[in-house]
């Protein structure tokens, strides 16, 4: 079985990259030339813990790999060369709407569809609208030569940034949305290293597989968001949501994963996936069974307004002219992605309202600057953290939990941290004679 996948953003690169691992010839197509060449060349555009490598040891004409995996941006190629094609582009969310942005999976399908001739299998990973697999099928069969024999699954993807190999290769499910007793079979056969090994295989219709992904998802939002109204609540009475989660996580009903409170939920899935689920819900009428994510969606914005509440308190009420410290621009550690990053919304908002904010990030400087080219960058945490009057920290980054406060409380203007990820140590930064504040944390 030869395997292509169109897309090579993040899903799509380490989709290729590990179908690769698991033994098939896969072609990798996107219709950037510029991501083309970068990957055939063995680069990864995007900061992956062990994609890179991952792709050398697969790719075509590299000497000692194992030569499976090439890319192209030719259609006619993809079409020649595929049995299963996977579906991997992305579906941002709508500039000024909730809803998600289907052009990119939808013209995937359109460019593909008039170069299968012969029976394939067509197979969508990315996120999507729950109905978009029938219509999209619908559409495939009209106008693919291989009408009805150019078949369509829905295979969503759960892998997390900074684990994005290791969800692939060992994920806690399959999800296999399909129509077929063929579709199953082609997908079981590519699957089965995975399933020999254990992996729970969920072979449902195609409105249940798209709807798995989404209300994952939407469950991994309104947990964080959980435990972030349980830390306002906190902060009101002087409790300690730290030991509160904690606490919480002891049941092994409620678990402990997902409950850490701080500056809540950002990055390309969870915000735009729970907006988009949203008004899919209200397109079906079924709006009402999601307004609480309406909710959740705003418990993880204050969080952001509440951290720079903080940050203008800690500044003696006024952010005009005050040197900031921002640390950490990703949406989280161990990625260098931006979008929707809580980090850089809050540095945002302090520079708007008068604040000098300097950013650090290991991973993440290049995406921030284009991001926000207004925002001061340094080139580490004790240049970012001269001279400040107060420093946030904002993704939780390793570099950052085993900072020094000895040695950074000699160079910043005034010792107060703010820590908006509570990972740091209140007692070892109050020792080092820091005013250590948190969100959720008594003062
Ligand atoms: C998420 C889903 O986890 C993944 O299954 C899906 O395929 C894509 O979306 P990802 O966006 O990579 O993955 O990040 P994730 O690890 O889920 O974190 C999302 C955000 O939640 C981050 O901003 C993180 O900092 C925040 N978070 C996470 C918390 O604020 N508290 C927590 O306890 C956990």
């Amino acid at each position: 079985m030869k395997i292509t996948v169109i897309g090579t953003g993040y899903l799509g690169t380490t989709h290729a990259a590990c179908m690769a691992e698991l033994g098939f010839e896969v072609l990798g197509l996107d219709i950037l030339p510029e991501r083309v060449a970068a990957l055939a060349s063995g680069n990864v555009p995007m900061y992956e813990p062990g994609l890179e490598e991952l792709l050398r040891k697969h790719l075509h004409g590299l000497e000692g790999s194992t030569g499976r995996l090439r890319f192209t941006t030719s259609w006619e190629e993809v079409g020649d060369f595929g049995d299963v094609h996977f579906i991997c582009t992305n579906t941002p969310q709508r500039r000024g709407e909730f809803a998600c942005d289907m052009s990119y999976v939808e013209s995937a399908f359109d460019l593909l569809a008039p170069h299968l001739k012969r029976p394939t299998l067509v197979v969508g990973k990315s996120t999507v609208p729950v109905g978009s697999a029938d219509r999209l099928s619908r559409r495939l069969a009209e106008s693919a030569p291989a009408g009805a024999a150019a078949e369509v699954a829905w295979n969503p993807e759960f892998l997390r940034e900074g684990f994005a190999v290791d969800d692939t290769l060992n994920p806690d499910r399959l999800v296999i949305g399909v129509r077929s007793a063929e579709a199953e079979a082609t997908l079981r056969e590519l699957y089965a290293p995975l399933i020999d090994k254990g992996t729970p295989l969920v072979v449902t219709d195609f409105p249940t597989a798209e709807l798995v992904k989404t209300a994952a998802n939407s469950f991994l939002a309104t947990k964080i968001s959980f435990i972030n109204a349980m830390a306002e609540v906190c902060e009101a009475s002087g409790a300690d949501v730290v030991q509160l989660s904690g606490a919480l996580a002891h049941d092994t009903r409620i678990g402990g994963r997902f409950l850490n409170a701080g500056l809540g939920f950002g990055g390309g899935c969870l915000p735009k996936d729970i907006r988009a689920f949203m008004a899919r819900a209200g397109e079906l009428g079924a709006d009402q069974a999601l307004t609480f994510l309406r909710e959740v969606d705003s418990i993880n914005m204050r969080r952001r307004s509440r951290m720079v509440e903080l940050a203008r308190e800690q500044c003696g009420g006024a952010l005009l002219g005050r040197r900031i410290a921002v640390l950490g621009a990703a949406f989280k550690p161990d990625s260098d992605d931006v979008r929707d990053s809580p980090a850089l919304n809050v540095a945002g908002q302090l520079q708007l309202q008068g604040a000098q904010v300097t950013v650090y990030d290991p991973k993440a400087m290049d995406n921030a600057r284009k991001m926000f080219p207004a925002l001061n960058y340094a080139e580490s945490v004790l240049e970012a953290v001269t001279g400040a009057h107060v420093v946030l920290h904002l993704t939780e980054w390793q570099e950052f939990r085993s900072m020094d406060p000895d040695e950074l409380a000699e160079v910043v203007a005034e010792p107060r941290i703010l820590d908006g990820r509570n990972v740091l140590d209140p007692q070892q930064w109050r020792d080092a004679g820091w005013t250590y504040r948190a969100l959720g944390r008594p003062s």
